[in-house]
């Protein structure tokens, strides 16, 4: 592929899928096991703090268990040896792109490793289990701390930054993603509109493929490190 200067990437579930992390919609998938507005609301979470604190801690006690695969290793050297920037937006609330090594990341959805503070609006780190009765080490307020992730009804984290970034690329990449959830599902299109490339690198058609102007499938262990040696050696 013909080297662009500045790459967006948007990651998904799809890329941790062979780390062992469970996607949300394909069978089996998350959505098919707990009920997106019991989990994924703030509804959901004012209902019963106890039961969304407990989904989160185990989310967040897994990662311990699991490790970055080869897509998330090709990233990182990408970022590291391309000789233009290299943005990572991922709408996982994993850390497999940092600990694989990717550093200039955009969390748009949040992060498991940390806590949000609803009282005075602190972003902490969490390397334990949260509670509803917890008290912010921020402002010493108790129970408003919560897990520090976008909910369905919110808005994501960063978008101003996030178009920014993708208005001032030369290829928008698009990796492990249904196309299902917006404003991610819509970066094609702004991509598009402003004549930038687009390539889809997904297990199987999404929701936005007709949008790329290429769609490689395939798994993301496979196609993504292909992809990255590709744009390191020009070809
Ligand atoms: P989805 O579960 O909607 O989509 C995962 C995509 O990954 C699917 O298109 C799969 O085909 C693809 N996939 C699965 N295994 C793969 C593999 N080994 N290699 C490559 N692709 C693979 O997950 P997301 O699109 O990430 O938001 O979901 C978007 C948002 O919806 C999530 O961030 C979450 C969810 O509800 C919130 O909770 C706010």
């Amino acid at each position: 592929m013909r080297r662009p200067g500045s790459i967006l990437i948007l990651t998904g579930a799809g890329i941790s899928a062979e780390s062992g992390v469970d996607t949300f919609r394909d069978k089996g998938g998350i959505w098919s096991q707990v009920k997106l507005e019991d989990v994924a609301t703030p509804e959901g979470f004012s209902r019963d703090p106890a039961m969304v604190h407990a989904f989160y801690n185990a989310r967040r006690a897994g990662l311990a268990a699991i490790e970055p695969n080869a897509a998330h290793h090709a990233l990182a050297k990408l970022e590291r040896v391309h000789d233009g920037a290299v943005t990572l937006v991922t709408q996982n609330i994993d850390d497999l792109h940092e600990r694989a090594g990717s550093r200039n990341i955009v969390h748009m959805h949040g992060e498991l490793t940390k806590a949000f503070c609803a009282t005075c609006g602190a972003h902490l780190l969490a390397d334990g289990d949260l509670s509803a009765d917890l008290v912010c080490s921020a402002c010493g307020h108790a129970g408003g701390m919560r897990p520090d992730v976008v909910w369905f009804g919110e808005i994501p984290y960063h978008m101003d930054d996030i178009y920014k970034r993708l208005l001032a690329a030369d290829l928008f990449v698009s990796i492990g993603t249904s196309g299902a959830v917006y404003p991610a599902a819509g970066f094609v299109a702004e991509a598009r509109a402003a004549g930038i490339r687009t390539l889809e690198l997904n297990l199987e058609p999404s929701d936005g493929t007709p949008l790329f102007d290429e769609a490689r499938h395939g798994k993301a262990s496979v196609l993504v490190p292909a992809f990255a040696t590709e744009i390191l050696a020009g070809i």
